[in-house]
């Protein structure tokens, strides 16, 4: 299988918030945005396993800014670490002023997603290649994020997790 870049799987949605798709303060509600992320993500990972791909873990989300009704909303997502069968998504939400065109950061969040056969069972994905400095800084991370999800999930025992021992000096 032919490695990839990250770029190559570089997903951009852009789309509005519409009044029913927000909380009580008018700002959009927490889950429709993560609903747009996850979708986002799985074109992402899909894009570069060229397979069906399914989410197997929210790994982190932030919540840093509200997002106001009628706010134009672009979000940004690309394969930052490619496993055997799993891959990490990073993705960015950008809202832009109306006038100025300014674009401000308002979350960011990281998921796993896991190639699958028409069975659901997990198949190989190709490797990835980082080429910019933030793609290379998130890349060298990711097998710590993994290790911390599988912990979290019950599927690793921490004694196993090598990379996050470690970060702690272990
Ligand atoms: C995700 C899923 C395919 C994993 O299948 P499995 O039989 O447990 O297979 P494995 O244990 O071999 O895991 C497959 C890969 O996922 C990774 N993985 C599984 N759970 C993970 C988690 N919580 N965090 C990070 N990685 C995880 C494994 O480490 C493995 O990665 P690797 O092959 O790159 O090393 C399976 O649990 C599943 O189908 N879950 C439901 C997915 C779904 O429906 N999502 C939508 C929710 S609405």
């Amino acid at each position: 299988m032919k490695a990839k870049n990250p770029k190559d799987s570089l997903t951009v949605l852009t789309d509005m918030v519409l009044p029913g798709e927000t909380n009580a303060l008018n700002n959009l509600f927490g889950g429709e945005l993560l609903a747009r992320m996850d979708r986002a993500c799985s074109i992402s990972a899909q894009r570069h396993s060229r397979r069906i791909v399914v989410t197997a873990s929210v790994n982190h989300v932030t919540f840093n800014k509200a997002v106001p009704v009628g706010s134009v909303v672009t979000i940004e997502s690309k394969v930052s670490c490619a496993f055997k069968t799993s891959m990490e998504i990073y993705v960015d939400v950008w809202i832009e002023d109306r006038e100025t065109g300014e674009r401000t950061k308002v979350n960011e969040g990281i998921y796993t997603f896991v190639a699958v056969d028409i069975t659901g069972t997990p198949v190989k994905v190709p490797e990835i290649v980082p080429e910019t400095p933030l793609e290379k800084e998130r890349y060298m991370g990711a097998k710590r994020r993994k290790q911390l999800s599988l912990v979290v999930a019950g599927r690793m025992l921490p004694d196993d997790a090598t990379e996050l021992k470690a970060l702690f000096g272990k």
